[in-house]
């Protein structure tokens, strides 16, 4: 046996000679750990020999059976349309956020269309799966559960059954290889028993799920170790407190990363929300001032939020600013724009800003709708029911035109929406919406402040 002694970063995976207070490769601080790996003399004997081919002599793209439909539409429109055969796909989130829930309903799924699933944890006991799949209506569904958590095990027992068309593993944290005498869960085992288990999913053609948690730093632990073994990285998110689920892409090599699914976690596991637009827009018949609607989009598909702000005076000497939903910076950015672009003073008193049905807002565009909820939260007139806002604030004040302009439209006709706060030159018109364009900040409060909140949903500048 060959003994080879590895320091190894805990956090970012890389390998040093010697040990060191500080990584040089991710700057983490205290995060080396020596790993001892011993590889079996022979190891590797098993290996195929390497052969090369010649690109035009493989299978054209037609020919190979290029995508899987779990069954599950959300799951396969965040993975660009379903499984492709032999690829590895991570999915992180924190813990108790739902992942073994989705991937078990994703097995279902897939094992209900005439697929073999194999579901292995190494987390939970069969008796827990089961009991959790009898309480999702699951039970009677003929997906194959394994309790296991040495990689050797579990590759020996798939390769003596049918060859799986998806196998999923929760959660790579308690995967181990016996070639290393490494600890479970360091990066050492996780990365070389990912990597078997991505071997085997190539060699196979079957799919392979791989379960990981988030570390407290937002991170699935192993990061780098594990991320360039597999195809596609999708994150599992949702906030305490909400129903909700966003199933989210960061890495696809087969997709879009932007795409994103959504689902509703109810007594029976995970519903599909197929108009998450409805879910996100509040309750939308009391009409008070501050709430603005933003016509975004994730990925490609329009999503309508409602931006809730409140702005009171402030109890302290020093103003107070709670968000939730979107970035801190952005709102202090547009609070000093307001201020030194339109002559509104917001600055002084306590802002509290939140995105209705707890989502998180990245775009830009989603400026015009925040502005116009602060304008009317400080000014206490209640915009329009049936206005929605969208465009990105520059910090000279200017309102700049925001991407797939037709698309939000769209999306806010069908939910019957009339009137759209937009930047100027956007063109949309086809979407049967009556545009109000607006070409800076001055010109925005001009819009909303003089608007009467008279209830009529029409609004009088
Ligand atoms: P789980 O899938 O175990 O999370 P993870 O694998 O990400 O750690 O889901 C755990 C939570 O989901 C748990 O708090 C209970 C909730 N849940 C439901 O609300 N309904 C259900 O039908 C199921 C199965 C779980
Ligand atoms: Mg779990």
């Amino acid at each position: 046996m060959a003994r080879a002694l590895t320091f190894v970063c805990q956090s970012c995976g890389a390998a040093h000679s010697k040990w060191s207070g500080k990584c040089d490769a991710c700057g983490g601080w205290n995060t080396i750990v020596e790993e001892a790996s011993t590889v079996p003399a022979g190891a590797g004997a098993r290996r195929a020999k390497g052969r090369a081919f010649a690109l035009e002599d493989l299978k054209t793209a037609d020919e190979l059976p290029l995508r899987r439909e779990t069954g599950l539409a959300e799951f396969d429109r965040v993975c660009g349309g379903g499984l492709v055969p032999g690829s590895a796909l991570l999915i992180g989130g924190d813990p108790g956020v739902g992942k073994s829930t989705l991937i078990l309903q994703v097995l279902a799924a897939q094992a209900l269309q005439g697929g073999h699933a194999v579901y292995i944890s190494g987390e939970e006991a069969m008796a827990q799966v089961r009991m959790r799949a009898v309480r999702m209506g699951l039970s009677q569904s003929p997906v194959a559960l394994g309790s296991a958590t040495c990689v050797e095990d579990i590759l020996s027992t798939v390769e003596h059954g049918p060859t799986p068309s998806v196998i999923a593993i929760d959660s790579i944290q308690t995967i181990w290889t016996s070639a290393l005498e490494a600890a479970p869960g360091t990066i050492a085992q996780v990365r070389t028993a990912s990597f078997d288990l991505v071997r085997y999913a190539k060699a196979s053609g079957a799919a392979l799920l791989l379960i990981g948690h988030v570390t407290k730093e937002g991170q699935i632990a192993g990061p780098k170790a594990v991320e360039h073994l597999v195809d596609a990285v999708l994150y599992f998110e949702g906030e305490r407190g909400h129903h909700f689920r966003i199933l989210r892409a960061v890495k696809n090599r087969f997709g879009p990363t932007d795409e994103i699914g959504v689902f509703e976690m109810t007594g029976r596991g995970l519903m599909e929300v197929s108009n998450p637009s409805a879910l996100f827009l509040g309750d939308r018949s009391g009409r008070a001032p501050g709430m603005a609607v933003f016509a975004g989009l994730e990925g490609t598909r329009p999503l309508l939020v409602e931006v809730q702000a409140l702005v009171a005076p402030t109890g302290y000497g020093t103003p107070r600013r709670a968000v939730v939903g979107w970035d801190s910076g952005r709102l202090s950015m547009l609070l000093a724009v307001l201020e030194a672009r339109a002559g509104l003073a917001i600055g002084g008193q306590d802002v509290y800003l939140n995105i209705a049905g707890g989502l998180k807002v990245s775009e830009p565009a989603a400026d015009l709708a925040t502005a116009a909820a602060l304008i009317s939260a400080s000014s206490g007139k209640p915009l329009p029911a049936d206005w929605v806002f969208f465009g990105e604030m520059s910090l000279s004040g200017g309102v700049r035109a925001a991407p797939q302009a037709e698309l939000r439209l769209r999306e806010a006709a069908k939910l019957g929406f009339r009137t759209a706060v937009v930047p100027e030159g956007t063109k949309g018109e086809s979407a049967g919406m009556e545009l109000k364009p607006v070409r800076d900040v001055a010109g925005l409060v001009l819009l909303t402040g003089g608007v009467a909140g008279d209830g009529s949903g029409r609004g009088r500048i």
